[in-house]
């Protein structure tokens, strides 16, 4: 239904002799696909073209006002040498309700997809296969209007660029620490704290220095109004899990509702588990901690897949979850979700998207 347009590369780069040193969001790939919006005239010019720079007016509105989001999902290879998707349709819903708080066009989901597919098609090759690697994708939306006033802009330009990667956090499937940032907040209720939007990650990078500083990997962030709910960690949605419920903070309105975050809780309850969508304060893990109830701890993401929790500093108070180890249902779920991402396991919720 879609036709995209697909001019081959003349330069082909070489690609990543050695997989297991990817890192993430290093390289790009050899292609990219662009479209093109006008107001009054909608998305148009659907292409994939060779990777390279834009050439950007200074005054292009996204440089100055942040008038921009993005997303991330993966492309996975199986064993059989096949290629694969996970559930990249709620990503492109997700860039959509991101595209209406931030007054940015919608994108219709099945032209992104057409796009995304022909893009990878060009790029198969670089998907890698080394376990626990992928090809990370970055579809992203920009304001291109030549402006300074601050109203939206009438064009834009969506992409879709690719990187071969491997796990997110240096040390792989290991235990992070994490800090609870006490001062500084990432969104409120009623602001953009739900879309992926640069800002807010630009927002997280000074408290992400600070923890770096003091020996933690990450940033856990409490709400903006009472500084005691628990939120997200920029890049991850936060699990608990007690002895009699595994607890996740709620949708509303502050945090992403991640993609991997609604996996899990299905996977999750689908294994028998009680999962909690709760308020959950800082202080209620602390002292779950203390009395035992307290079992595990992990983030969950597209680049972070799941992340257990090892450390978690407040308040220069440091406890220690699970051991430091990887606990047994964080193993189970991260096992399960990258069996049918990876296409190892059956995919009972529809969640894959073959690309042959
Ligand atoms: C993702 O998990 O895809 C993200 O976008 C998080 C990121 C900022 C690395």
């Amino acid at each position: 239904m879609y036709d995209i347009p697909v001019t081959l590369t003349s330069a082909p780069k070489p690609k990543p002799q050695d997989e297991s040193k990817l890192g993430f969001g290093q390289i790009f790939t050899d292609h990219m696909f662009i479209m093109d919006y006008a107001l009054g005239r909608g998305w148009f010019d659907a292409r994939v073209v060779p990777y390279g720079p834009f050439t950007m007016d200074p005054a292009c509105t996204v440089l100055h006002y942040a008038q921009e989001i993005f997303e991330g999902m993966k492309c996975y290879r199986r064993k059989d040498g096949g290629l694969q998707l996970f559930r990249p349709r709620d990503n492109f819903a997700r860039m959509n309700r991101s595209a209406v708080r931030m007054g940015m066009p919608e994108i219709d989901i099945e032209e992104a997809m057409a796009g995304l597919t022909a893009l990878l098609r060009a790029d198969a090759d670089w998907v890698p296969s080394a376990p626990g690697t992928s090809l990370y994708i970055r579809p992203t939306m920009i304001a291109t209007d030549v402006m300074l006033g601050v109203h939206a802009s009438h064009t834009y330009r969506f992409y879709i660029i690719c990187s071969p990667s491997g796990a997110y956090y240096a040390k792989g499937l290991a235990p992070v620490g994490i800090y609870v940032e006490p001062e500084l907040v990432r969104a409120v209720r009623g602001g953009v704290g739900f879309t992926k939007t640069g800002g807010n990650y630009a927002a997280s990078i000074l408290a992400g220095a600070i923890a770096e500083e003091k020996g933690y990997e990450q940033v856990l962030w409490l709400d903006g109004k009472e500084n005691r709910y628990i939120e997200e960690v920029g890049s991850m949605n936060m699990f608990f899990k007690f002895k009699d419920a595994l607890i996740t903070p709620p949708l509303l309105g502050s945090i992403l509702g991640g993609i991997t975050r609604d996996s899990i809780i299905k996977l999750a309850r689908s294994m028998g588990v009680n999962v909690e969508e709760r308020r959950l304060t800082v202080q209620d893990v602390f002292d779950a901690s203390e009395s035992g109830d307290l079992e595990e701890a992990f983030g969950s993401g597209t680049a972070a897949v799941v992340s257990p929790v090892g450390r978690l500093c407040w308040k220069d108070r440091e406890i220690e979850i699970s051991g430091g180890k990887i606990g047994a249902l964080t193993q189970k779920l991260y096992d399960t979700l990258t069996g049918i991402q990876y296409g190892e396991r059956e995919d009972p919720f529809g969640w894959v998207v073959r690309l042959d």
